[in-house]
């Protein structure tokens, strides 16, 4: 592989160490380009929001805002964050669950809430002018692994369909005039038909709840889960198709009830950075065991995803293109689930010979996590040869420094 973004992985590797995580500044705004263009060509009342946990990097946040995105936020950290890339409140949308107060409070400050339980009604403060909408479980969900799916009968997220109804209710009795309605039924998802059957599911439902409370919702949002394929032999979401079998859906939906075709949200994360993001990282050690293990300097406390999930990555050595026998990829952190890649095809490594990781812009510098001491890594930002820093590695100042209270 040529580079990232005209930048040099060599030189990368030597000016800003390793491990280090890359995003291709480029490759986010084709993302952006791509996702809105399918949805505005099928559906034009669509509105993007950028799901800020896949990666809350504030200069990605700014690259993806200057897109036209909002964002969705999970946290009040991640409404910070939100403000802070400029995004206007109007854009800005909190999906969060189990919410405290506290949280809701904070969640107030964005001009849409998507509750997922009716309880957390009575903690909203007093005065909230936005968007309401709940959170509703579709009864199935579906995404690439069993850890990712957020609908059915295992999801610990949403309302059941039938206490919807109930949910609105008693919003409206609570004087709520503005409503939307919303689901996220898993991650990492590249059926356009699944797409399809969320949004008539959500669709269908809508016009049950809203017509006897003669208020009309703000929005539809059929949440993210938009996929990527991580390895060669998984095919890429058809965009074009998803959109249309939404927009299809959609209309036909209205068109049943005898409603104007609501607006449509979206909260695409993965879509936007996962492909357009790398983890670079050296080998530390190599040892002939039982498998021949390839040590690296980053870990499951760097890239957690295959660890968590399961999950595999594309995974190439900079300037070492031919395999020479399996290898087993590991981190350095003492836990047996540590390891990355389990006897794939891999070029003969030396110590210092950097390895890259592929489509890792999405849930992985936002999961990484100080395990062992080992701290994490830094972020640079690479466009037309330019490489920036985005984020400093975390130091050991920052990771002793907590203990001094
Ligand atoms: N909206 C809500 C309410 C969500 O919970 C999520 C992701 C999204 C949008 C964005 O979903 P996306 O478009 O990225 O699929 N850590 C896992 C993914 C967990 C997804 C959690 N929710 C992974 O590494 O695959």
């Amino acid at each position: 592989m040529k580079g990232i973004g005209g930048c040099d992985l060599h030189e990368l590797a030597a000016r800003f160490g390793t491990p280090l995580y890359l995003y291709d500044a480029e490759r986010i705004e084709r993302n952006c380009r791509a996702l809105q263009g399918a949805f505005n060509a099928h559906y034009p009342a669509t509105d993007s929001f950028y799901a800020v946990k896949a990666n809350g990097n504030p200069h990605l946040l700014r690259l993806i805002a200057a897109r036209g995105l909002g964002a969705d936020c999970a946290a009040p950290l991640e409404v910070t964050l939100a403000e802070r890339a400029g995004i206007p409140r109007e854009n800005i949308m909190y999906t969060g669950n189990y919410e405290s107060r506290d949280d809701l409070a904070a969640a107030a400050r964005c001009g849409a809430i998507n509750l997922d339980d009716i309880t957390a009604l009575d903690k909203l403060p007093a005065g909230f002018d936005g968007i309401l909408s709940f959170r509703v479980n579709p009864g199935e969900g579906g995404g690439s692994h069993p850890g990712i799916i957020t609908g059915g009968p295992g999801a610990k997220f949403g309302i059941p369909l039938e206490s919807v109804p109930a949910a609105y209710r008693l919003a409206a009795d609570r004087g709520f005039t503005r409503f939307g309605i919303h689901l996220m039924a898993g991650s990492n998802n590249r059926d356009p038909l699944f797409f399809a059957r969320m949004t008539a599911i959500i669709c269908h439902n809508a016009a049950g709840i809203f017509r006897p409370l003669g208020i009309l919702p703000e929005y539809l949002d059929i949440g993210g889960g938009f996929g990527i394929p991580y390895t060669d032999d998984e095919t890429p979401l058809d965009l074009d198709a998803t959109a249309k079998a939404v927009a299809g859906t959609l209309a036909l939906c209205a068109a049943q009830h005898g409603v104007t075709p609501p607006r449509l949200r979206i909260e695409p994360g993965r879509y936007i950075v996962g492909d357009a993001g790398y983890l670079l990282t050296r080998v530390t050690g190599i040892k002939e065991g039982i498998h021949r293990f390839v040590g690296l300097d980053a870990g499951m406390n760097t890239l957690l995803r295959p660890a968590l999930y399961g999950a595999r990555h594309r995974v190439t050595v900079v300037g070492k293109d031919t395999p020479a026998g399996v290898a087993t990829l590991c981190g350095r952190i003492c836990e047996n689930t540590d390891i990355f890649a389990t006897d794939i095809p891999f070029p003969a490594v030396t110590e210092g010979d950097i390895v890259l990781f592929h489509d890792a812009g999405a849930y992985c510098a936002a999961m990484a996590f100080p395990y062992n001491g080992r701290l994490r890594p830094a972020e640079v930002l690479c466009e037309n040869g330019v490489a920036r820093l985005i984020a400093r590695a975390e130091d050991k100042t920052d990771f002793l420094g907590r203990y001094a209270v």
